[in-house]
């Protein structure tokens, strides 16, 4: 089996730099299944019910998010509606949406799961780490291998989370700081493991937003309106070789490249 992971579609750059690349990427590594991390979809946060269309008519089957989940009211009317979008899996018991699904094509079933870190993170959410105990439990004989996008921002604490899966999941991706990291590795126990995947979007600003406004925020320390960064973009993912018999992970393999469109 192999798996396309891509990492945070950040503004109309970044499903403009999806839509020019897909075709090329499914052709040259031909994935069973391919996900994308959709929390900056639409303007840079959150996502619309037409910014997701758009992700899914450039051939993504399923959609992950984080932080920004809640930034756009609209989501609250679409995740509920059967739309393969799902949100962090360790928000509180009552928050509307699924943190798991399950996808099922050429025989195979993958199943996702979506969590959000704690540290240095915004939100309060439920320890990451008990809930994907709960989430591969109620997973069990429903998928052959699961993949967990773990959207937080220190290194250490994906770290930790990819070998405490180690051996229970195919594949740990990190999402969220829009930086792609070179540590891509399969764990002992087989487990295929990224700390980052970083994001498709603007190449030229600071992780998706315009780099002149950011500067100013920096150095002027006001707030600023932010604006999605113009010029040359780029796509960060990762493929995945995932063993049809042992579901471990055999192989993984970083995509980074920058276009015009
Ligand atoms: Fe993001
Ligand atoms: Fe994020």
């Amino acid at each position: 089996m192999k798996v396309l992971f891509i990492g945070d579609v950040f503004g109309e750059a970044g499903r403009n730099a999806l839509r020019a690349s897909m075709d090329t990427i499914k052709s040259k590594y031909r994935p069973d299944f391919t996900i994308a991390n959709g929390e900056n979809t639409a303007g840079g946060r959150g996502i619309s019910y037409n910014t997701a269309q758009e992700i899914f008519n450039t051939g993504i089957d399923a959609i992950t998010m984080g932080n920004h989940t809640w930034s756009r009211k609209e989501i609250l009317r679409i995740i509920d509606s059967g739309i393969n979008i799902i949100r962090p899996a360790n928000y509180p018991k009552g928050v509307p949406g699924k943190g798991r699904m399950v996808l099922e094509k050429n025989g195979l079933k993958l199943a996702v799961i979506n969590l959000l870190g704690r540290v240095y993170m915004d939100s309060t959410v439920d320890c990451p780490f008990q809930i994907v105990d709960r989430e591969i439990s109620f997973l069990k004989g429903q998928a052959d291998c699961i993949l967990v996008d773990f959207h937080a921002e220190a290194t250490s604490e994906k770290v930790a989370m990819g070998y405490y899966l180690d051996g229970r999941v195919s594949c740990m991706v990190g999402t969220h700081t829009h930086i792609q990291t070179a540590d891509e590795k399969i764990l002992e126990k087989g487990t295929a493991y990224i700390s980052d995947v970083g994001m498709t979007g603007p190449f030229g600003g600071v992780i998706g937003v315009d780099k002149e406004l950011i500067i100013k925020k920096f150095t002027l320390g006001m707030p600023i309106q932010h604006e999605v960064a113009k010029g040359k973009v780029q796509i960060n993912a990762v493929i995945i070789d995932i063993d049809d018999q042992t579901y471990k992970a055999s192989k993984i393999v970083r995509i980074n490249e920058v276009f015009n469109i």
